[in-house]
C-alpha cells in the first residue's frame, strides 16, 4: 500500500476566529446576551406599564379625593391651598377654570388654559387622564371636573412629572444591568470551561489523525472518560486506527507472501534453465526431467498469478459471474468423481449423499471451483483410512453443499485465519484456496460456514441462494 502523503493539519495554527475554541464560547455568550437583552426589554416594558397604571391610579384617587373634599365644603368655606399642597406635595395641582371668576380655593392655584381639555373631556363627569406640557416640563395628569349641582365650574388637574416616572424605571434598569453583567461573566466562564472540555479531546483526536495520515498507526488515541458523544467518537476512532493498522499489516503480509510464492518456482525454473544452458545435464532422462520441473513450476506460477488476480478482482468487486441454470446434483457428481481415484488409493471412506436435485441460477464453473477446493483440502488433511463425505441438500430457499472429513480439524483460533490469503498451516499450499472460495461464495450471493472440533474433523458448508 503506498504511504499516504502526510497532511499538515495543525489545530494550533488554525485561524483563531474560525476555530471551535473561539466559536463555541462566542455562540454560547451571544445566546446568553440575547436572552438577557430580551428578558430586560420585557421586564422594562412590564415595569413601565405597571408604574404608569399605578401613577394613573394614584392621580385619579388624589383628584377624586380633592374634588369630593371641595364638594363637601362648597358654599361653606374655601379649600385651603396650603393643606392641599401639603397632602399632595409640590406644584402638582392646577386648575382649569371653565366658569371664570368662580372662587373655589383659598389662595391661587396655577391656572391652565381651557384648551388643555377637549370639549368632550370638559363635559365628562369622570376624571380624564392626559399628557400635559407646562413650563417646559411634561406631566402625566388626571383632570377631575368640579361641579355644583349640574354645572361644571372647572377642572382640578393633579399631575406627576414624567421624569419622576422615568427615574423609577431607570433605577430598575441599573439593577438589571448589574445582574446582566454578572450573568454574562458567569456564562463566559462556563462557556470557556465547557469549550475546553469539548475541544481538547477533539484537538488530540485531530493530531492523532494527522499521525495516522502520516503513516504511523501506533499512535495513542485519547480516551476521554464518560459515555458522551466525544467519548464514543474517540472509541470509534481508536477502533478505526486499529483496523487501519491491521489492514496495513495484512496488505504488507500479502505483498510479501506473493513475492515469496512467486520467487520459489522462479528460482527452480532459473536453476534448471541455467543447468540446461551450461550443458551440465547431459543424459536425456535428466534433461527431460528438468524440462518437466520447469513445466510444472510454470504451471504453478500460472495458477498462482491467476489466483492472485482472481482475489484482487473479487476484492475490488470487478469479478464477473455468469448466470446460468445449474443442475447442482450433476455438478456435485462431477466434483465427487474427480477425487474417486485418490480416495481409492488412500483407502479413504469416501461417500456422497445427494438428497435433493436443485437447479439454481448461478455460475457453475465457480461453484465447482469452490467445492473442488473444499474437497482438495479435505483430502490433503485427512489421513489414510479416514472418512470424507460430500452432501447436497436444499431447504428454505437455499442450497447447501457440505464437505466433511475426519482430519485433524481446525482450532478456534484458526477458524478466521484460514480464510485469509496466504495462510497455510504447513506451507505446503499457497493458502489462497479458502480465501478465494469464500470471496467467490460471497460474489455468488452465498457464504461458507465452518464447524470444527479439533481432532474430530472439519465440516465446511457452502450455502447458495436457490434462485
Ligand atoms: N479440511 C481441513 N482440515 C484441516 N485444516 C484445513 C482444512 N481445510 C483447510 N485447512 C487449513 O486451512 C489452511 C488454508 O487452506 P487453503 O485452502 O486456503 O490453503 P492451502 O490448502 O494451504 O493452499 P491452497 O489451497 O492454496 O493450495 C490450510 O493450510 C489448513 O491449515
Ligand atoms: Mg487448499
Amino acid at each position: 500500500m503506498p504511504a499516504l502523503p502526510a497532511r499538515p493539519l495543525n489545530v494550533q495554527s488554525e485561524p483563531v476566529l474560525g476555530s471551535l475554541r473561539f466559536r463555541l464560547p462566542a455562540l454560547f455568550l451571544a445566546g446568553v446576551v440575547l436572552a438577557g437583552v430580551v428578558a430586560t426589554v420585557i421586564s422594562i416594558r412590564f415595569f413601565q406599564a405597571y408604574t404608569y397604571s399605578r401613577a394613573v391610579h394614584e392621580l385619579r384617587s388624589e383628584s377624586i379625593g380633592i374634588v369630593s373634599l371641595y364638594a363637601s365644603q362648597a358654599g361653606q368655606q374655601e379649600v385651603p391651598i396650603a393643606t392641599l399642597r401639603k397632602a399632595i406635595g409640590g406644584d402638582r395641582i392646577f386648575y382649569v377654570p371653565i366658569v371664570p371668576g368662580a372662587s373655589l380655593f383659598a389662595g391661587p392655584l396655577p391656572l391652565l388654559p381651557i384648551g388643555t381639555l377637549t370639549a368632550g373631556e370638559l363635559a365628562s363627569s369622570q376624571p380624564t387622564t392626559l399628557n400635559l406640557e407646562h413650563k417646559g416640563s411634561s406631566y402625566l395628569a388626571v383632570a377631575a371636573p368640579i361641579t355644583i349641582g349640574k354645572q361644571v365650574l372647572g377642572a382640578l388637574v393633579v399631575a406627576k412629572p414624567q421624569s419622576e416616572l422615568r427615574s423609577s424605571w431607570l433605577v430598575l434598569l441599573e439593577r438589571l444591568a448589574v445582574a446582566f453583567g454578572g450573568g454574562v461573566l458567569v456564562a463566559a466562564l462556563v462557556g470557556v470551561y465547557l469549550t475546553r472540555r469539548i475541544v481538547r479531546p477533539l484537538a488530540s483526536l485531530s493530531s492523532a489523525a494527522d499521525e495516522i495520515a502520516g503513516g504511523s498507526y501506533d499512535v495513542e488515541v485519547p480516551r476521554p472518560k464518560g459515555h458522551d458523544e466525544i467519548a464514543q467518537l474517540s472509541a470509534r476512532f481508536a477502533d478505526m486506527a486499529a483496523k487501519l493498522a491491521e489492514a496495513e499489516q495484512l496488505s504488507r503480509n500479502f505483498l510479501m507472501s506473493v513475492s515469496h510464492e512467486l520467487r520459489t518456482p522462479l528460482t527452480a525454473i532459473r536453476g534448471h534453465v541455467s543447468a540446461l544452458r551450461e550443458g551440465v545435464i547431459e543424459d536425456p532422462e535428466s534433461y527431460s526431467s528438468s524440462l518437466a520441473v520447469i513445466e510444472e513450476e510454470a504451471i504453478r506460477l500460472e495458477r498462482l498469478v491467476g489466483d492472485v488476480l482472481d482475489l484482487a478482482k473479487l476484492d475490488a468487486h470487478r469479478f464477473t459471474v455468469l448466470e446460468e441454470e445449474v443442475d447442482m446434483r450433476e455438478l456435485c457428481e462431477r466434483a465427487y468423481a474427480a477425487f474417486g481415484e485418490v480416495a481409492r488409493l488412500r483407502s479413504i471412506d469416501y461417500r456422497r449423499d445427494f438428497e435433493a436435485r436443485p437447479v439454481i441460477v448461478t455460475d457453475g464453473d465457480r461453484v465447482l471451483q469452490i467445492i473442488s477446493n473444499l474437497l482438495s483440502n479435505a483430502f490433503r488433511w485427512t489421513p489414510e483410512g479416514g472418512r470424507i463425505s460430500l452432501s447436497l441438500g436444499a431447504e428454505n430457499g437455499a442450497v447447501s453443499v457440505v464437505v466433511s472429513d475426519s482430519g485433524p480439524g481446525i482450532s478456534p483460533e484458526e477458524r478466521e485465519r484460514i480464510f485469509r490469503p496466504f495462510w497455510s498451516r504447513d506451507g505446503g499450499g499457497t493458502g489462497l484456496g479458502l480465501a478465494i472460495a469464500r470471496e467467490l461464495a460471497n460474489a455468488l450471493g452465498g457464504r461458507i460456514d465452518l464447524r470444527s472440533e479439533p481432532g474430530l474433523g472439519a465440516r465446511f458448508e457452502l450455502t447458495l441462494p436457490n434462485r
